[in-house]
């Protein structure tokens, strides 16, 4: 992955950083109300967090989750770090980078990842890294907007996307569902809301 295509996407989440929650509020309330709780809530023993971002579903893991959650953009992490400490949440946030993932194969129960798939720049290959760390039996969970079922959605996304990949890097027309079982998992569950636009993702690791 070229190294231009990582930094440019840190910058702009660093940039964007400061303003991401106010305008996230919004995007949630209209395209995945409640699926933050839906997707942390099947969360168990060692987690990690794929592009945690300003850590918006820290208040929704169960009590006694072991989190760790990664992000490419410091300025996403810092304002993570800030909920974790007024929450009370345990958790390791650290840099890092989801299409080369630092962590040793089989070393997570769980592994999410919401409305980042759109974003990081070779979704391909990470959700290949997500295979890896998890341990057989793991599931990963996925919520993203991905490319609608229906035509004419998904010509406002397409001339959507020609906006959003200039400000901030974000592809409209992606579907992680069939890169996820290629990858080797196997889907249990899967369910598309807002006329196909939000796609939820429940998948597990074969193995046990
Ligand atoms: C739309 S935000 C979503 C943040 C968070 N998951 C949420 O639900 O609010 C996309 C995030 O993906 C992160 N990101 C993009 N590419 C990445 C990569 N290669 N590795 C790790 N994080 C990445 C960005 O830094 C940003 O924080």
């Amino acid at each position: 992955m070229a190294y231009e295509q990582i930094d440019r996407t840190r910058k702009i989440w660093d940039r964007y950083a400061a303003r991401y929650d106010r305008e996230m509020d919004r995007v949630e309330r209209m395209l995945f109300p409640g699926g933050r709780e839906w997707a942390c809530g099947q969360a168990v023993g060692d987690v990690l967090e794929v592009a945690v971002g300003t850590g918006r579903d820290l208040p929704y893991y169960p009590a006694g989750t072991r989190l760790t959650g990664i992000d490419l953009s410091p300025g996403m992490l810092a304002i993570a770090r800030e909920r974790a400490k007024s929450l009370g949440v345990e958790a390791d946030l650290r840099v890092g980078d989801a299409q080369a993932l630092e962590f040793g194969d089989a070393s997570f129960d769980t592994v999410l990842c919401l409305i980042s798939l759109c974003n990081i720049p070779d979704h391909r290959t990470a959700i290949a890294e997500m295979y890896w760390v998890l341990r057989p039996g793991g599931r990963l969970i996925l919520l993203d907007h991905v490319a609608s079922d229906r035509w004419w959605v998904l010509l406002f996304q397409r001339l959507l996307e020609q906006v959003t990949l200039r400000t901030n890097g974000d592809y409209q027309t992606r579907r992680p569902l069939p890169l996820v079982t290629a990858a080797g998992f196997v889907v249990s569950h899967s369910q598309r809301t807002k006329l196909g636009w939000m796609e939820r993702v429940v998948a597990v690791k074969p193995g046990v």
